[in-house]
Protein backbone atom coordinates (compact mmCIF):
# COMPACT_ATOMS: atom_id res chain seq x y z
CA UNK A 1 0.00 0.00 0.00
CA UNK A 2 1.24 3.56 -1.18
CA UNK A 3 0.97 6.46 1.53
CA UNK A 4 -0.93 9.46 0.35
CA UNK A 5 0.81 12.70 2.45
CA UNK A 6 -1.90 15.24 3.51
CA UNK A 7 -0.66 18.66 2.71
CA UNK A 8 -3.03 21.19 4.74
CA UNK A 9 -3.45 24.75 3.48
CA UNK A 10 -6.27 25.89 5.81
CA UNK A 11 -4.16 28.54 7.39
CA UNK A 12 -2.62 30.02 3.90
CA UNK A 13 -5.36 29.56 1.18
CA UNK A 14 -7.99 28.59 3.18
CA UNK A 15 -7.42 32.35 5.03
CA UNK A 16 -7.75 33.47 1.67
CA UNK A 17 -11.58 32.87 1.64
CA UNK A 18 -13.57 36.28 1.55
CA UNK A 19 -13.91 37.89 5.02
CA UNK A 20 -11.80 35.49 6.82
CA UNK A 21 -8.83 36.29 8.93
CA UNK A 22 -7.13 34.71 11.50
CA UNK A 23 -4.67 35.51 14.40
CA UNK A 24 -1.75 33.73 15.01
CA UNK A 25 -3.06 32.46 18.40
CA UNK A 26 -5.85 31.06 16.11
CA UNK A 27 -3.75 29.69 13.80
CA UNK A 28 -1.83 27.70 16.06
CA UNK A 29 -4.46 26.04 17.75
CA UNK A 30 -5.67 24.61 14.52
CA UNK A 31 -2.21 23.86 13.61
CA UNK A 32 -2.14 21.35 16.73
CA UNK A 33 -5.15 19.89 15.70
CA UNK A 34 -4.39 19.25 12.17
CA UNK A 35 -0.74 17.76 14.04
CA UNK A 36 -2.86 15.69 16.12
CA UNK A 37 -4.73 15.08 12.91
CA UNK A 38 -1.25 13.33 11.42
CA UNK A 39 -1.22 15.45 8.75
CA UNK A 40 2.28 15.44 6.54
CA UNK A 41 2.61 19.14 6.11
CA UNK A 42 0.62 22.80 7.23
CA UNK A 43 1.11 25.51 5.09
CA UNK A 44 0.64 28.21 7.66
CA UNK A 45 0.84 31.54 5.79
CA UNK A 46 2.12 33.71 3.09
CA UNK A 47 5.15 35.54 5.14
CA UNK A 48 5.59 38.70 3.16
CA UNK A 49 1.64 39.34 2.34
CA UNK A 50 1.07 40.66 6.45
CA UNK A 51 3.00 41.26 9.73
CA UNK A 52 0.44 38.63 11.19
CA UNK A 53 0.92 36.44 8.26
CA UNK A 54 4.57 36.75 9.00
CA UNK A 55 4.38 36.40 13.30
CA UNK A 56 1.78 33.09 12.20
CA UNK A 57 4.04 31.30 10.27
CA UNK A 58 6.82 31.57 12.67
CA UNK A 59 4.74 30.59 15.79
CA UNK A 60 3.80 27.49 14.17
CA UNK A 61 7.27 26.32 12.55
CA UNK A 62 8.87 26.83 16.22
CA UNK A 63 6.00 25.15 18.20
CA UNK A 64 5.07 22.40 16.03
CA UNK A 65 7.57 19.64 16.20
CA UNK A 66 5.62 16.36 14.09
CA UNK A 67 4.74 18.21 11.01
CA UNK A 68 6.64 20.12 8.38
CA UNK A 69 5.90 23.29 8.27
CA UNK A 70 5.51 25.36 5.04
CA UNK A 71 5.08 29.00 3.90
CA UNK A 72 4.55 30.50 0.44
CA UNK A 73 7.30 32.73 -1.49
CA UNK A 74 6.49 33.79 -4.78
CA UNK A 75 9.24 33.15 -7.11
CA UNK A 76 11.83 36.58 -5.98
CA UNK A 77 14.03 36.88 -3.31
CA UNK A 78 12.61 38.89 -1.21
CA UNK A 79 9.75 36.67 -0.64
CA UNK A 80 11.47 33.40 -0.54
CA UNK A 81 14.16 35.41 2.60
CA UNK A 82 11.12 36.58 4.06
CA UNK A 83 9.45 33.02 4.33
CA UNK A 84 12.91 31.40 5.57
CA UNK A 85 13.00 34.17 8.34
CA UNK A 86 9.61 32.71 9.30
CA UNK A 87 10.66 29.53 9.21
CA UNK A 88 13.97 28.96 9.63
CA UNK A 89 14.00 28.31 13.40
CA UNK A 90 11.28 25.43 12.73
CA UNK A 91 12.43 21.59 13.24
CA UNK A 92 10.71 20.70 9.79
CA UNK A 93 10.75 23.83 7.11
CA UNK A 94 9.73 24.10 3.83
CA UNK A 95 9.70 26.66 1.31
CA UNK A 96 7.05 26.75 -1.00
CA UNK A 97 7.83 28.78 -4.48
CA UNK A 98 5.09 29.45 -6.88
CA UNK A 99 4.77 31.13 -10.10
CA UNK A 100 2.37 30.82 -13.03
CA UNK A 101 2.61 29.12 -16.09
CA UNK A 102 -0.21 29.50 -18.02
CA UNK A 103 -0.67 31.46 -21.55
CA UNK A 104 -2.99 33.49 -19.88
CA UNK A 105 -1.25 34.36 -16.87
CA UNK A 106 2.39 34.70 -17.92
CA UNK A 107 0.85 37.17 -20.81
CA UNK A 108 -1.41 39.49 -18.66
CA UNK A 109 -0.67 38.99 -14.92
CA UNK A 110 3.14 38.71 -15.02
CA UNK A 111 3.41 40.47 -18.49
CA UNK A 112 6.51 38.02 -19.30
CA UNK A 113 7.42 35.71 -21.90
CA UNK A 114 7.86 31.79 -21.53
CA UNK A 115 10.81 32.20 -21.09
CA UNK A 116 11.51 34.51 -18.91
CA UNK A 117 9.07 33.28 -16.36
CA UNK A 118 11.29 29.77 -16.99
CA UNK A 119 14.21 31.41 -15.74
CA UNK A 120 13.11 32.93 -12.87
CA UNK A 121 11.40 30.25 -11.40
CA UNK A 122 14.74 27.97 -11.76
CA UNK A 123 16.39 31.24 -10.25
CA UNK A 124 14.16 31.13 -7.60
CA UNK A 125 14.47 27.70 -6.98
CA UNK A 126 18.45 27.57 -6.80
CA UNK A 127 18.19 30.97 -4.78
CA UNK A 128 15.72 28.48 -1.87
CA UNK A 129 18.32 26.06 -2.18
CA UNK A 130 20.74 27.63 -0.24
CA UNK A 131 18.17 28.08 2.34
CA UNK A 132 17.11 23.89 2.72
CA UNK A 133 16.53 20.86 0.77
CA UNK A 134 13.36 20.72 1.35
CA UNK A 135 11.47 22.69 -1.27
CA UNK A 136 7.97 22.68 -2.85
CA UNK A 137 7.68 23.99 -6.55
CA UNK A 138 4.07 25.32 -7.99
CA UNK A 139 2.94 26.13 -11.08
CA UNK A 140 0.39 28.28 -11.02
CA UNK A 141 -2.62 27.37 -13.25
CA UNK A 142 -0.82 24.22 -14.16
CA UNK A 143 -3.99 22.83 -15.65
CA UNK A 144 -4.26 25.76 -18.31
CA UNK A 145 -0.78 25.59 -19.23
CA UNK A 146 0.95 24.19 -22.06
CA UNK A 147 1.86 20.71 -20.86
CA UNK A 148 5.32 20.68 -22.66
CA UNK A 149 6.52 23.78 -21.01
CA UNK A 150 5.58 22.30 -17.56
CA UNK A 151 7.70 18.81 -18.67
CA UNK A 152 11.23 21.03 -19.53
CA UNK A 153 10.13 23.35 -16.37
CA UNK A 154 9.84 20.73 -13.81
CA UNK A 155 13.18 18.81 -15.16
CA UNK A 156 15.07 21.71 -14.51
CA UNK A 157 13.33 22.89 -11.01
CA UNK A 158 14.36 19.44 -10.10
CA UNK A 159 17.84 19.87 -10.89
CA UNK A 160 17.65 23.50 -9.50
CA UNK A 161 16.12 21.41 -5.80
CA UNK A 162 12.77 21.10 -5.93
CA UNK A 163 11.60 17.70 -3.99
CA UNK A 164 8.20 18.29 -4.72
CA UNK A 165 6.20 19.60 -7.51
CA UNK A 166 2.68 21.12 -6.96
CA UNK A 167 0.20 21.05 -10.00
CA UNK A 168 -2.65 23.50 -9.01
CA UNK A 169 -6.06 23.62 -10.64
CA UNK A 170 -6.07 27.22 -9.64
CA UNK A 171 -8.99 28.41 -11.05
CA UNK A 172 -11.43 24.90 -10.45
CA UNK A 173 -11.58 24.36 -14.41
CA UNK A 174 -9.99 20.31 -14.83
CA UNK A 175 -11.87 17.31 -14.90
CA UNK A 176 -11.07 14.51 -13.19
CA UNK A 177 -10.32 12.55 -16.61
CA UNK A 178 -7.96 15.02 -18.18
CA UNK A 179 -6.26 16.06 -14.82
CA UNK A 180 -5.77 12.37 -14.62
CA UNK A 181 -4.00 12.86 -17.48
CA UNK A 182 -1.88 15.75 -17.12
CA UNK A 183 -0.08 13.89 -13.88
CA UNK A 184 0.49 10.56 -16.48
CA UNK A 185 1.81 13.15 -18.60
CA UNK A 186 4.42 14.22 -15.80
CA UNK A 187 5.01 11.11 -15.11
CA UNK A 188 6.00 9.88 -18.01
CA UNK A 189 8.19 12.76 -19.61
CA UNK A 190 9.61 14.77 -16.99
CA UNK A 191 12.77 12.84 -17.00
CA UNK A 192 13.92 13.28 -13.37
CA UNK A 193 10.41 13.07 -11.83
CA UNK A 194 11.98 10.14 -9.57
CA UNK A 195 13.53 12.75 -7.27
CA UNK A 196 10.53 14.78 -6.72
CA UNK A 197 7.00 13.88 -5.27
CA UNK A 198 4.33 15.40 -7.20
CA UNK A 199 1.49 17.25 -5.33
CA UNK A 200 -1.83 18.44 -6.49
CA UNK A 201 -3.89 21.34 -5.27
CA UNK A 202 -7.10 21.64 -6.62
CA UNK A 203 -10.17 24.90 -6.60
CA UNK A 204 -13.24 23.75 -6.31
CA UNK A 205 -15.17 25.93 -8.45
CA UNK A 206 -17.12 23.35 -10.73
CA UNK A 207 -17.63 21.26 -7.56
CA UNK A 208 -14.72 18.57 -9.01
CA UNK A 209 -11.89 19.83 -6.41
CA UNK A 210 -12.39 16.26 -4.73
CA UNK A 211 -12.36 13.97 -7.64
CA UNK A 212 -9.59 15.69 -9.46
CA UNK A 213 -7.75 15.14 -6.46
CA UNK A 214 -8.49 11.50 -6.45
CA UNK A 215 -7.90 10.97 -10.45
CA UNK A 216 -4.54 12.71 -9.47
CA UNK A 217 -3.34 10.06 -6.83
CA UNK A 218 -4.72 7.36 -9.16
CA UNK A 219 -2.26 8.55 -12.04
CA UNK A 220 0.74 9.37 -9.45
CA UNK A 221 0.45 11.85 -7.91
CA UNK A 222 1.45 11.11 -3.67
CA UNK A 223 0.78 14.77 -1.90
CA UNK A 224 -2.97 16.03 -2.10
CA UNK A 225 -3.53 19.54 -0.67
CA UNK A 226 -6.61 20.68 1.34
CA UNK A 227 -8.44 22.68 3.92
CA UNK A 228 -10.42 21.64 6.46
CA UNK A 229 -14.16 22.09 5.34
CA UNK A 230 -12.94 23.20 1.56
CA UNK A 231 -12.06 26.86 2.67
CA UNK A 232 -10.47 28.84 0.23
CA UNK A 233 -9.98 31.37 -2.53
CA UNK A 234 -13.64 31.86 -4.12
CA UNK A 235 -15.67 27.96 -4.09
CA UNK A 236 -12.49 26.34 -2.20
CA UNK A 237 -10.25 23.64 -1.75
CA UNK A 238 -10.10 20.31 -1.71
CA UNK A 239 -12.18 19.49 1.13
CA UNK A 240 -10.03 17.73 4.11
CA UNK A 241 -12.46 15.41 5.53
CA UNK A 242 -13.73 14.63 2.33
CA UNK A 243 -10.06 12.83 0.87
CA UNK A 244 -9.37 11.43 4.01
CA UNK A 245 -12.99 10.02 4.15
CA UNK A 246 -12.94 8.80 1.04
CA UNK A 247 -9.39 7.28 1.21
CA UNK A 248 -10.88 5.34 4.08
CA UNK A 249 -14.11 4.28 3.12
CA UNK A 250 -13.21 3.12 -0.12
CA UNK A 251 -9.73 1.62 0.82
CA UNK A 252 -10.99 -1.38 -1.17
CA UNK A 253 -10.96 0.79 -4.14
CA UNK A 254 -8.03 2.95 -3.37
CA UNK A 255 -4.96 0.76 -2.11
CA UNK A 256 -3.59 4.00 0.11
CA UNK A 257 -3.11 3.86 3.65
CA UNK A 258 -4.85 6.00 5.66
CA UNK A 259 -2.35 7.34 8.94
CA UNK A 260 -4.55 10.01 10.06
CA UNK A 261 -6.30 9.56 13.03
CA UNK A 262 -10.00 10.41 12.02
CA UNK A 263 -11.30 11.18 14.99
CA UNK A 264 -10.04 14.50 14.81
CA UNK A 265 -11.90 15.43 12.03
CA UNK A 266 -15.35 16.93 13.55
CA UNK A 267 -13.37 18.89 15.91
CA UNK A 268 -11.22 20.61 13.59
CA UNK A 269 -14.37 21.02 11.42
CA UNK A 270 -16.09 23.04 14.16
CA UNK A 271 -12.91 24.79 15.44
CA UNK A 272 -12.15 26.11 11.93
CA UNK A 273 -15.93 27.34 11.31
CA UNK A 274 -15.60 29.14 15.13
CA UNK A 275 -12.63 30.75 14.63
CA UNK A 276 -13.01 31.85 10.61
CA UNK A 277 -17.28 32.65 11.24
CA UNK A 278 -17.47 30.50 7.92
CA UNK A 279 -20.71 28.36 8.24
CA UNK A 280 -20.66 25.30 6.44
CA UNK A 281 -24.38 23.93 4.73
CA UNK A 282 -26.17 21.36 6.85
CA UNK A 283 -25.40 19.11 3.68
CA UNK A 284 -21.79 19.59 3.89
CA UNK A 285 -20.02 15.82 3.27
CA UNK A 286 -18.89 14.27 6.26
CA UNK A 287 -19.22 17.49 8.51
CA UNK A 288 -22.52 19.08 7.80
CA UNK A 289 -25.20 18.86 10.81
CA UNK A 290 -27.20 16.45 8.20
CA UNK A 291 -23.96 13.98 7.07
CA UNK A 292 -25.59 11.60 9.67
CA UNK A 293 -29.21 12.46 9.56
CA UNK A 294 -31.63 10.10 8.23
CA UNK A 295 -35.44 12.17 7.89
CA UNK A 296 -37.63 9.15 5.49
CA UNK A 297 -38.99 6.80 7.13
CA UNK A 298 -37.67 3.94 4.89
CA UNK A 299 -34.28 5.35 5.96
CA UNK A 300 -34.72 5.56 9.73
CA UNK A 301 -36.32 1.89 9.48
CA UNK A 302 -33.52 0.65 7.82
CA UNK A 303 -30.85 2.12 10.48
CA UNK A 304 -32.37 1.09 13.09
CA UNK A 305 -32.10 -2.33 12.05
CA UNK A 306 -28.84 -2.41 10.72
CA UNK A 307 -26.56 0.85 10.48
CA UNK A 308 -24.79 -0.30 7.39
CA UNK A 309 -27.82 -0.24 5.30
CA UNK A 310 -28.29 3.66 4.61
CA UNK A 311 -24.88 4.73 6.66
CA UNK A 312 -21.35 4.36 4.96
CA UNK A 313 -19.06 5.30 7.34
CA UNK A 314 -20.03 5.43 11.42
CA UNK A 315 -19.62 8.80 12.99
CA UNK A 316 -17.70 7.93 15.35
CA UNK A 317 -14.99 7.46 12.63
CA UNK A 318 -14.71 10.89 12.76
CA UNK A 319 -15.27 11.59 16.24
CA UNK A 320 -18.19 12.53 16.66
CA UNK A 321 -19.96 10.67 19.99
CA UNK A 322 -22.29 11.02 22.59
CA UNK A 323 -20.83 13.81 24.85
CA UNK A 324 -21.00 12.63 28.32
CA UNK A 325 -18.99 15.43 29.79
CA UNK A 326 -20.84 18.62 30.58
CA UNK A 327 -19.95 21.07 33.22
CA UNK A 328 -21.43 23.07 35.71
CA UNK A 329 -21.40 25.52 38.59
CA UNK A 330 -19.71 23.19 41.05
CA UNK A 331 -16.46 22.21 38.70
CA UNK A 332 -13.47 24.04 39.26
CA UNK A 333 -10.45 24.64 37.54
CA UNK A 334 -9.45 21.23 36.88
CA UNK A 335 -12.01 19.94 36.07
CA UNK A 336 -12.72 23.00 32.79
CA UNK A 337 -8.74 22.82 32.58
CA UNK A 338 -9.33 18.94 31.36
CA UNK A 339 -12.60 19.42 29.77
CA UNK A 340 -10.51 22.50 27.35
CA UNK A 341 -7.56 20.01 26.73
CA UNK A 342 -10.46 17.47 25.33
CA UNK A 343 -11.14 19.70 23.14
CA UNK A 344 -7.90 20.17 21.47
CA UNK A 345 -7.37 24.24 22.71
CA UNK A 346 -3.80 24.69 24.15
CA UNK A 347 -4.40 28.03 26.06
CA UNK A 348 -2.10 30.70 28.21
CA UNK A 349 -2.56 30.68 31.62
CA UNK A 350 -3.46 34.06 31.67
CA UNK A 351 -6.05 32.97 28.85
CA UNK A 352 -7.42 30.22 31.36
CA UNK A 353 -7.86 32.24 34.08
CA UNK A 354 -9.86 34.57 32.51
CA UNK A 355 -12.17 31.65 30.93
CA UNK A 356 -12.54 30.32 34.26
CA UNK A 357 -13.83 33.51 35.31
CA UNK A 358 -16.74 33.75 32.73
CA UNK A 359 -17.25 30.16 33.04
CA UNK A 360 -18.38 30.61 36.24
CA UNK A 361 -20.07 33.27 35.87
CA UNK A 362 -22.40 31.68 32.95
CA UNK A 363 -22.59 28.49 34.82
CA UNK A 364 -24.20 30.20 37.54
CA UNK A 365 -26.56 31.23 34.58
CA UNK A 366 -27.30 27.75 33.11
CA UNK A 367 -27.61 24.56 34.94
CA UNK A 368 -24.73 22.37 32.35
CA UNK A 369 -22.47 23.55 30.32
CA UNK A 370 -22.27 21.37 26.73
CA UNK A 371 -18.52 21.26 25.33
CA UNK A 372 -19.92 23.93 22.43
CA UNK A 373 -20.52 26.48 25.09
CA UNK A 374 -17.16 26.20 26.90
CA UNK A 375 -15.54 26.37 23.46
CA UNK A 376 -18.00 29.77 22.66
CA UNK A 377 -15.75 31.05 25.75
CA UNK A 378 -12.54 30.09 24.51
CA UNK A 379 -12.90 31.45 21.14
CA UNK A 380 -14.31 35.33 22.50
CA UNK A 381 -11.31 34.89 24.96
CA UNK A 382 -8.96 34.56 21.90
CA UNK A 383 -9.99 36.99 19.68
CA UNK A 384 -9.38 39.01 22.43
CA UNK A 385 -5.98 39.88 22.55
CA UNK A 386 -5.97 41.75 19.43
CA UNK A 387 -9.35 44.13 19.78
CA UNK A 388 -9.41 47.82 19.15
CA UNK A 389 -12.69 47.90 20.62
CA UNK A 390 -13.90 46.69 23.59
CA UNK A 391 -17.60 46.47 24.45
CA UNK A 392 -18.30 47.68 27.71
CA UNK A 393 -21.76 48.43 28.57
CA UNK A 394 -24.81 47.70 26.06
CA UNK A 395 -28.44 48.40 26.63
CA UNK A 396 -31.28 48.40 24.29
CA UNK A 397 -34.91 49.52 24.78
CA UNK A 398 -37.31 48.54 22.30
CA UNK A 399 -40.82 47.38 21.74
CA UNK A 400 -44.24 47.15 19.13
CA UNK A 401 -44.46 51.08 18.70
CA UNK A 402 -41.30 52.27 20.16
CA UNK A 403 -38.72 53.35 17.93
CA UNK A 404 -35.65 51.35 19.32
CA UNK A 405 -32.35 52.68 21.00
CA UNK A 406 -29.03 51.46 22.19
CA UNK A 407 -26.35 52.82 23.91
CA UNK A 408 -23.10 51.69 23.78
CA UNK A 409 -20.22 51.99 25.96
CA UNK A 410 -16.83 50.98 23.90
CA UNK A 411 -12.63 51.13 25.16
CA UNK A 412 -10.60 52.02 22.92
CA UNK A 413 -6.61 53.16 24.19
CA UNK A 414 -7.59 53.77 27.30
CA UNK A 415 -10.42 55.59 26.66
CA UNK A 416 -14.51 55.05 27.10
CA UNK A 417 -15.99 56.30 23.91
CA UNK A 418 -20.28 56.63 25.09
CA UNK A 419 -23.12 57.03 22.45
CA UNK A 420 -27.01 56.11 21.83
CA UNK A 421 -28.18 55.96 18.39
CA UNK A 422 -31.69 54.77 17.53
CA UNK A 423 -33.28 53.04 14.64
CA UNK A 424 -36.45 52.40 12.70
CA UNK A 425 -35.16 48.86 11.69
CA UNK A 426 -35.22 47.36 15.65
CA UNK A 427 -32.77 46.88 18.02
CA UNK A 428 -29.70 45.05 16.30
CA UNK A 429 -29.95 47.93 13.72
CA UNK A 430 -29.54 50.13 16.73
CA UNK A 431 -26.77 48.43 17.93
CA UNK A 432 -25.11 48.64 14.64
CA UNK A 433 -25.74 51.91 14.03
CA UNK A 434 -24.72 53.13 17.70
CA UNK A 435 -20.86 51.39 16.61
CA UNK A 436 -20.72 52.71 13.34
CA UNK A 437 -21.15 56.24 15.12
CA UNK A 438 -18.97 55.34 17.43
CA UNK A 439 -15.90 54.26 15.54
CA UNK A 440 -16.90 56.58 12.28
CA UNK A 441 -16.14 53.57 10.38
CA UNK A 442 -18.53 53.34 7.15
CA UNK A 443 -19.49 49.84 8.04
CA UNK A 444 -22.35 48.02 5.74
CA UNK A 445 -23.90 45.08 6.94
CA UNK A 446 -23.90 42.53 4.30
CA UNK A 447 -25.48 39.44 6.28
CA UNK A 448 -26.54 38.66 9.64
CA UNK A 449 -27.26 35.55 11.18
CA UNK A 450 -28.51 33.93 14.50
CA UNK A 451 -29.15 30.53 15.33
CA UNK A 452 -29.14 28.63 19.08
CA UNK A 453 -26.20 26.42 19.54
CA UNK A 454 -27.76 24.10 21.82
CA UNK A 455 -31.27 22.97 22.80
CA UNK A 456 -33.14 24.66 25.52
CA UNK A 457 -34.30 27.88 26.71
CA UNK A 458 -31.37 28.82 27.81
CA UNK A 459 -28.99 27.69 24.81
CA UNK A 460 -26.89 30.80 24.03
CA UNK A 461 -27.60 32.45 20.70
CA UNK A 462 -24.94 32.41 18.32
CA UNK A 463 -24.48 35.15 15.55
CA UNK A 464 -22.59 35.78 11.97
CA UNK A 465 -22.25 38.60 11.11
CA UNK A 466 -20.48 39.77 7.21
CA UNK A 467 -20.00 43.69 7.08
CA UNK A 468 -17.86 45.06 3.99
CA UNK A 469 -15.55 48.09 5.77
CA UNK A 470 -13.73 50.12 2.95
CA UNK A 471 -14.66 48.06 0.72
CA UNK A 472 -13.13 44.85 2.52
CA UNK A 473 -15.25 41.78 3.62
CA UNK A 474 -14.93 40.77 7.39
CA UNK A 475 -16.26 37.30 9.44
CA UNK A 476 -17.14 37.98 12.71
CA UNK A 477 -19.11 35.87 15.22
CA UNK A 478 -19.94 35.23 18.97
CA UNK A 479 -22.22 33.18 20.80
CA UNK A 480 -23.52 34.59 24.70
CA UNK A 481 -26.99 33.77 26.38
CA UNK A 482 -27.77 37.61 25.14
CA UNK A 483 -27.84 38.01 21.55
CA UNK A 484 -27.97 41.54 21.62
CA UNK A 485 -24.38 41.09 22.97
CA UNK A 486 -23.61 38.63 20.29
CA UNK A 487 -25.09 40.61 17.85
CA UNK A 488 -22.76 43.66 19.47
CA UNK A 489 -19.85 41.70 19.74
CA UNK A 490 -19.65 40.00 16.51
CA UNK A 491 -20.62 43.25 14.54
CA UNK A 492 -17.32 44.69 16.45
CA UNK A 493 -15.28 41.87 15.96
CA UNK A 494 -15.42 42.88 12.22
CA UNK A 495 -14.02 46.38 13.14
CA UNK A 496 -12.00 45.02 14.69
CA UNK A 497 -10.33 42.48 12.42
CA UNK A 498 -10.32 45.91 10.05
CA UNK A 499 -8.60 47.50 12.21
CA UNK A 500 -5.97 45.17 12.69
CA UNK A 501 -5.42 44.01 9.50
CA UNK A 502 -5.15 48.39 8.71
CA UNK A 503 -2.34 48.26 10.80
CA UNK A 504 -3.88 49.91 13.56
CA UNK A 505 -1.96 47.16 16.27
O1 LIG B 1 -4.27 27.86 -6.38
C1 LIG B 1 -3.05 28.02 -6.52
O2 LIG B 1 -2.49 27.98 -7.62
C2 LIG B 1 -2.27 28.27 -5.32
C3 LIG B 1 -0.79 28.17 -5.46
C4 LIG B 1 -0.11 29.35 -4.85
C5 LIG B 1 -0.30 26.87 -4.93
O3 LIG B 1 -2.81 28.47 -4.27
ZN1 LIG C 1 -4.92 27.75 -4.33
Amino acid sequence: MSRVKIFDTTLRDGEQSPGVSLLPEEKLNIARLLEKLNVDVIEAGFPIASPGDFEAVRLIANEIKDVEVTGLARANKKDIDRAWDALRNGTNPRIHVFIATSPIHMKYKLQKSAGEVHKQAVEAVKYAANYTKNIEFSAEDASRSEPEFLYRLFEEVIDAGARVINIPDTVGYAVPHEFGNLIKGIKENVSNIDRAEISVHCHNDLGLAVANSLEALENGASQVEVAVNGIGERAGNTALEEIIMALYTRKDYFDFEVVQDTTCIARLSKMVTNLTGMLIQSNKAIVGDNAFAHEAGIHQDGVIKERTTYEIMDARTIGLKENKLVLGKHSGRHALRDFIAELNYDLSEENFEKIFVKFKKLADKKKKLQPIEIEALINSQLKKKNNIYELKYLSVNTGIDLLPTATLKLEKDNKVLEKAACSGDGPIDAIFQTINEITGLDIKLQSYRINAITEGRDALGEVYVKSSIDGKIYLGNSAQTDITEASARAYLETVNKHMYYKGER
